[in-house]
This record gives structure tokens, sequence and C-alpha cells, in this order.
């Protein structure tokens, strides 16, 4: 377990508190830890007109990028009620915006509300990304 799991899970907590997410119910709640060693969380803010809502994951990044960090070393994330069994695993979407900022070995704790359910690199979320290095960046 990394000596950072308990910061992003406590942030990932208590932002999800605030999750908007009146259409699912279901709430999300976000952390990310920088290479300079902050942490950035976010929760999810869903739209009447559906397809505008934003995930947890996605508000953390904006939130890490307006504060001038670019380097993603760990995220957690956590959904789902105690004892339901299910994997609140970042979306599609969400997956390609981490890659965006974070290495292929960077771990997503996946999290329910009474601790980790699961750990997976970048890489074994999204095998044979296309990233910034595609592009020359
Ligand atoms: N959601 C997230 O915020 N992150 C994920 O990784 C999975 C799904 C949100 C989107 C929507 O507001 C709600 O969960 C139900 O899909």
């Amino acid at each position: 377990m990394s000596a950072h799991f308990d910061a992003l899970f406590a942030a990932a907590t208590a932002v999800r508190e605030r999750a908007y997410a009146p259409y699912s119910r279901y709430h999300v709640g976000a952390a990310i830890r920088t290479g300079d060693g902050r942490v950035f969380a976010g929760c999810n803010v869903e739209n009447a007109a559906y397809p505008q809502g934003q995930c947890a994951e996605a508000s953390a990044i904006g939130v890490m990028v307006a504060d001038g960090a670019q380097r993603i070393v760990e995220v957690l994330v956590i959904g789902g009620e105690e004892g339901d069994g299910m994997l609140c695993s970042p979306c599609g979407g969400c997956r390609q915006q981490l890659r965006e900022f974070a290495g292929p070995e960077t771990p997503v704790h996946i999290c329910g509300p009474e601790g980790l359910r699961r750990t997976a690199t970048v890489a074994e979320l999204l095998p044979l990304s296309f990233g910034p290095d595609n592009l020359g960046h």
C-alpha cells in the first residue's frame, strides 16, 4: 500500500460529498497526487443535458492543471456503496484523460467507501494507448 494512500482516500472521500449527481445519484470522488507531492481532488458534476456531465477524474484533472501541475503519479477513485462488490472503474474517456498526464505504471486505486477494492496501472486500464508521445510531445 502506498504511503500516500490515506491522504488520497481522505481527499477523494471528502470531495465525493460534494458531487452533483441528481440524475444518476451515483456520487464519485477522485484524488490525484502529482510529482511535486500535491493532491488535487474532484467530483462528478452532472447536467440536465445528460452528455454534458463531467466525471470526477476530469474534474480533478482540471483543478490540477489550473493550479499549474501536469504530472500525475498516483490516482484514487471512490464510488459505490459499501458491500456492493462493484468496481468504480474509470470510464474510457477518463482513462484517456488520465493517460495524458500519467505514466503507464501510474497506479489507479479503485475504492469503495470501506477502502481499496483493486489497484490497476494506467497501462492495464488503457492498453496500446495513444498519447502525447505519438505527437512528439
Ligand atoms: N462517473 C465518474 O465520475 N467517474 C467514473 O469513473 C465513472 C462514472 C460518474 C459519471 C456520472 O456522473 C455517474 O458517475 C454515473 O455514471
